[in-house]
């Protein structure tokens, strides 16, 4: 089976790690002209000339990138098959059509307003109260396009810095933790869910994600569940979902965003569960059974951003396993992931702590259960 992917960087690369053991062969389609992916074909398509080669070569078709133009996804899947379908890409690539699709599936969320001019943005700031997160509604990621408001004064700076035309202004959830949960849907309806993960974000980006929680209760997991499978069903989805969360005091949730994919608060499965997150998702589009998604150990998966660290230092943690993607450093930009497995969550942030002094760049690991 060839498999083809939409976006060429490292979910791309670490879907093809996953799936040469199950024997699949992998043709990536890259539109931005810097793909990272490193492995099998990569054809870059800036110009869009090379489609028609690509779906020659392919069997079916998925995606490791949201943000593409959902007329091309339409006519890819005129062709082949797609997986997920290009309504979830385009749900999933606007913040508007999300919380329109969480609405109606009475998924609670924070209360928004979308705006289009600055004096909207201005009404929507006193309605809501401040402080509150205004988001250009398409094209966002790691925190880009964004602006925290703490005063409609602000509204004005805020319209012209993120330089969008429309956006969502979301209150500002005073929340305990940001958690996700992962699900995988089959190609015949069957869903399995991941223990949800704790996720530490500093500046919009996320650097470490903790799964299982020491400290989740079971009815906020089943609740969690309940979220991910309404709109697992609703899309008729086929692979992996991500629904970003944030926990409130009183143990609520509250749905921030979702990815149609693999993702970044799921790479602890590569070690840390028994089917990782890539595997589950190749086994979903493939029409074969889903893997036990059962946690092995407590797991901390530690984004290394920006500059990388000592390989063989990292490595000299026990348990510790190094995904790197083949990238070169820059500021902000993900060039790898540590995995650190522990018997106890208490052995676990001790080897947190001492692979974050080892990352040059990361922030004090800190966490809700601490
Ligand atoms: N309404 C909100 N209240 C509090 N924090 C928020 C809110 N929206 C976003 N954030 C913070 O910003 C981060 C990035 O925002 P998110 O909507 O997930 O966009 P992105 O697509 O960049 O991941 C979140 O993980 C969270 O830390
Ligand atoms: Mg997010």
């Amino acid at each position: 089976m060839n498999i083809g992917v939409l976006g060429a960087g490292q979910l791309g690369r670490m879907l093809a790690l996953a799936g040469y053991p199950l024997g699949n062969r992998f043709t990536f389609l890259d539109t931005t002209g810097h793909p990272s992916a490193g492995i099998g074909e990569v054809m870059v398509d800036t110009d869009q000339q090379h489609l028609e080669d690509f779906l020659e070569k392919v069997d079916l078709v998925t995606y490791e990138f949201e943000h593409l133009p959902v007329s091309l996804v339409r006519a890819i899947e005129e062709r082949k098959p797609v997986y997920p379908g290009s309504e979830a890409i385009r749900v999933c690539q606007h913040r508007a059509e999300e919380k329109a699709l969480f609405d109606r599936l009475t998924i609670p969320t924070p209360a928004y307003r979308l705006v289009d001019s600055a004096e909207s943005l201005a009404v929507a700031v006193r309605e809501l109260g401040v402080p509150v997160v205004a988001k250009s509604v398409t094209e966002g990621y790691d925190g880009k396009g964004q602006a925290v408001i703490k005063d409609p004064a602000e509204a004005a700076d805020a319209w012209r810095s993120i330089g969008h035309p429309r956006l969502i202004v979301e209150a500002f959830v005073d929340f305990v933790r940001e958690v996700s949960i992962i699900a995988v849907r089959g190609r015949d309806g069957e869903v399995v869910f991941y223990p949800m993960a704790e996720n530490v974000h500093v500046d919009g980006i996320l650097r470490y994600s903790v799964a299982p929680m020491p400290d989740l209760d079971a009815a906020v997991q089943q609740t969690a569940d309940g979220y991910i499978r309404a709109l697992l069903d609703e899309l008729d989805y086929v692979g992996v979902l991500t629904l970003e969360l944030f926990q409130t005091r009183d143990g609520g949730l509250l749905a921030n965003e979702m990815a149609p994919r693999v993702h970044n608060s799921g790479h602890w499965t590569q070690d840390g569960a028994l089917t990782s997150q890539f595997e589950n998702h190749l086994r979903a589009i493939q029409g074969l059974p889903l893997g036990s998604t059962a946690a092995r150990a407590p797991t901390c998966m530690v984004n290394v951003i920006g500059r990388e660290g000592e390989a063989a230092k990292l490595l000299a943690i026990d348990d510790a396993h190094l995904h790197r993607y083949d990238k070169g450093e820059r500021p902000g930009r993900k060039l790898a992931h540590v995995n650190l497995m522990a018997p106890t969550h208490e052995a676990l942030l001790e080897k947190v702590r001492a692979c974050a002094a080892l990352l040059p760049d990361a922030p004090a690991p800190r966490f809700s259960f601490e």
